[in-house]
């Protein structure tokens, strides 16, 4: 067995074991990071009835599934991702990649006139384990959902992203502070404790001064 199957093979084993993995299957949740949102709505209350919410890099789906039980039938729930999502009632689910103009367009398109309450990104490029090139990629997916946010929001809204620790996380909370009023940093539980994963959630959306 090669270095790379083993470490995949291993990774296999622990997420067959992983306590999320196996309550998200008895809970029909379609992933473990399900209870990461749960945990944070739980702590800063974003979800409630009516609330206008954009998911970004939602399959396959678990975070909108949360979303769509927690704002019920008032609530308007948008999932998009690069891959396919199953259909999931109360949402409306878009394919395309989020850093291309088009894919903003149907975005906008779905939205309507709707002003939007929150955006959730989960967004996260497939990681290669190299620090040099992961980074600065998922810093600029989260760059493009400030700057989406920053345009969609209405005032007082809230922008969630995930994040990973590491060069040019700090300029982006300096960007996220320069349009929301509050700034906060969370580790949900369901967050693997080796990983830099982070999320960020900006609060009371001021309006953009970028
Ligand atoms: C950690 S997963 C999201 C899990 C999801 N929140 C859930 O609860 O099921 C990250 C997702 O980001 C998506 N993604 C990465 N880059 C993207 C892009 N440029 N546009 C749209 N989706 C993207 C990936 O396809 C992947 O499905």
């Amino acid at each position: 067995m090669t270095k790379k199957s083993k470490s995949s093979a291993q990774w296999l084993n622990d997420h067959e074991k992983d306590e999320y993995v196996l309550r998200a299957r008895r809970e029909g949740y379609r992933s473990r990071a399900s209870y990461k949102l749960l945990e944070i709505d739980e702590k800063f209350g974003l979800l409630r009835p009516g609330t206008v919410v954009v998911d970004l890099g939602a399959a396959p789906g678990g975070w909108t599934q949360i979303a769509v039980k927690k704002c019920g039938p008032k609530g308007f729930v948008v999932g998009l991702d690069l891959l396919d999502i199953d259909p999931l009632e109360g949402a409306v689910l878009i394919k395309g990649d989020f850093t291309e103009e088009k894919v903003l367009d149907e975005l906008t398109a779905v939205l309507e006139d709707r002003t939007v309450d929150l955006v959730i990104s989960d967004m996260a490029p497939n990681l290669s384990g190299m620090k040099e090139t992961d980074q600065p990629r998922a810093i600029y997916l989260t760059e493009l959902a400030l700057d989406f946010a920053c345009s969609t929001l209405r005032p007082g809204g809230a922008l969630l992203m995930k994040c990973f620790e590491g060069s040019g996380l700090d300029e982006l909370r300096g960007d996220i502070r320069n349009s929301f009023k509050q700034l906060s940093n969370f580790k949900p539980k369901a967050s693997r404790g080796k990983s830099r994963e982070i999320y960020v959630l900006g609060r009371q959306f001021e309006g953009s001064r970028a």
